[in-house]
């Protein structure tokens, strides 16, 4: 299962193989915001806090993108992390801004 925390809409949905995490988040109508989809903005950050094995490593994208502490920590672009396998995953929308 897939939990998705927007700024105020939270749902545990079942993760679409193959998907974005903004795509399912877009798909059930949770309030993440976004603007490129390429991995330049940054509105899309996430933290996921539960279940990064079952999600794609970071792509070229998020390493130029993100610091590697960031990494480290957890934070992800939406628009770039694929969920791979079914397992317990928690992800919070966190940008730098709202
Ligand atoms: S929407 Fe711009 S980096 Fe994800």
């Amino acid at each position: 299962m897939l939990e998705l925390k927007g700024r105020n809409i939270h749902k545990t949905i079942q993760p679409q193989i193959g998907r974005t995490i903004l795509q399912q988040a877009v798909d059930n109508g949770i309030d993440w915001g976004f603007q490129c989809t390429r991995g330049i903005c940054a509105r899309c950050r996430c933290l996921i806090s539960e279940g990064m094995e079952y999600l794609s490593e970071p792509n070229d994208a998020e390493w130029d993108r993100l610091e590697p502490e960031e990494l480290d920590r957890g934070y992800r672009l939406g628009c770039q992390t694929v969920v791979e396998r079914d397992g317990a995953m928690k992800v919070s929308h966190r940008p730098y801004f709202w």
